[in-house]
C-alpha cells in the first residue's frame, strides 16, 4: 500500500501510523483529543494507565505500533506484531452506570465499524469478543481504577487483527484467529480505521453514560452472535456454566438457561459457543 489520499484530502502512508493522519479529518468532541503513539511497548493500556494516572482527560487515546508485553483477558497474552491496531482509550464515567457494559459498547463500536468501512459480517461474541465467519478479529480489555466504588478511570483497550498475516501468530492461534489482511487480501488504512473507531466509540460512550443507550443494546444483541446459541462459560474463578444464552441482563451480564430450566446471569468469563439451540 503506497500512499494515497486520506479522508481530509491530506497524502499519507496509510498502513503507517500516524497521529498527524489520525486527527486529520477526526470531527469527535474528546475522543482523541489527545493521542499518544509509541512505536512501541509493552501493553498500550499500562500506557494509558501512566497517562491516566497523571490526569489524562477523558477519551485520551494510546496507539502502539507493536506491543511487547500485550495482555488478554483472564491474564492471557495478547500477542501485537505490527500492522494491528493496539490502542488503549482513557475513560473517566461517572459511577452511576453500570461499567460492565463498557466492556461490550467497545465490541459493539469495533463491529459495527468492521461493517460499515469494509462490507464484512462482523459480530460480537458476548462480552466483547469481534468474530467475523466464527474466527476471532478483535478483542477488549478493560481495566478500572477505583477508589472504593467510585470509578476514578477505566482503561478500554483494543486489539484488532488489521495488517496482520496469519503466519505472523502463534500455529495453536491461527485457526481460531482471522484478519483484516486474511479477510480482505490487501492492507487497510490503519488510520482510517483508529479514525472511524474513535468515532463510533464516543458516539456510543455518550449515549451509555448520559443513559440514552436504550437503542444499543438493541443493536448489540442484533450483532451479538452469543444470544440463542447453546454455551459454556468458564468463569475467571473456576466454574463452568452450560446452558442456552437468553439475553443480556441491565448490567451487562450473560442471561443463562441452564439445562434444569433455571436463569444464570454470569457477569463475566469465556464464553464458547457450543451449537445451535436445540
Ligand atoms: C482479549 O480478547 O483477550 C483482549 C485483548 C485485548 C488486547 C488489547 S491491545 C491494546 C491493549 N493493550 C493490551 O495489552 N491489551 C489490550
Amino acid at each position: 500500500m503506497g500512499s494515497r489520499k486520506g479522508e481530509a484530502g491530506k497524502r499519507w502512508r496509510e498502513d503507517v501510523i500516524s497521529v498527524k493522519a489520525i486527527k486529520q479529518g477526526l470531527h469527535t468532541k474528546i475522543f482523541g483529543s489527545s493521542i499518544t503513539y509509541f512505536d512501541q511497548a509493552g501493553s498500550a493500556n499500562d500506557e494509558a494507565k501512566r497517562i491516566a494516572e497523571k490526569a489524562a482527560g477523558d477519551g485520551s487515546v494510546v496507539v502502539v505500533g507493536e506491543q511487547t508485553s500485550g495482555r488478554g483477558r483472564l491474564g492471557r497474552q495478547w500477542y501485537s506484531p505490527r500492522g494491528g491496531v493496539w490502542m488503549s482509550i482513557v475513560l473517566r464515567p461517572p459511577s452511576n452506570r453500570p461499567l460492565q457494559k463498557i466492556t461490550l459498547l467497545s465490541g459493539l463500536s469495533v463491529a459495527e465499524t468492521l461493517r460499515r468501512l469494509y462490507r464484512i459480517d462482523a459480530v460480537v461474541k458476548w462480552p466483547n469478543d469481534v468474530l467475523v465467519k466464527d474466527k476471532k478479529i478483535c478483542g477488549a480489555l478493560t481495566e478500572g481504577s477505583f477508589r472504593g466504588d467510585t470509578p476514578l478511570f477505566v482503561i478500554v483497550g483494543i486489539g484488532i487483527n488489521a495488517n496482520i498475516g496469519l503466519e505472523n501468530l502463534p500455529e495453536e492461534l491461527r485457526h481460531q484467529t482471522t484478519s483484516l489482511k486474511t479477510l480482505l487480501h490487501r492492507k487497510v488504512s490503519l488510520n482510517k480505521l483508529i479514525r472511524r473507531l474513535l468515532t463510533a466509540m464516543e458516539r456510543n460512550y455518550e449515549l451509555f453514560i448520559n443513559g440514552k443507550d436504550k437503542g444499543l443494546w438493541l443493536k448489540y444483541k442484533r450483532l451479538c452472535k452469543t444470544i440463542g446459541l447453546e454455551v459454556r462459560v468458564e468463569s475467571g474463578e473456576g466454574e463452568v456454566y452450560e446452558g442456552i444464552a437468553e439475553g443480556i441482563s441491565p448490567e451487562g451480564g450473560l442471561i443463562l438457561r441452564t439445562k434444569n430450566g433455571s436463569e444464570l446471569i454470569i457477569l463475566s468469563g469465556d464464553c464458547f459457543h457450543l451449537r445451535p439451540k436445540t
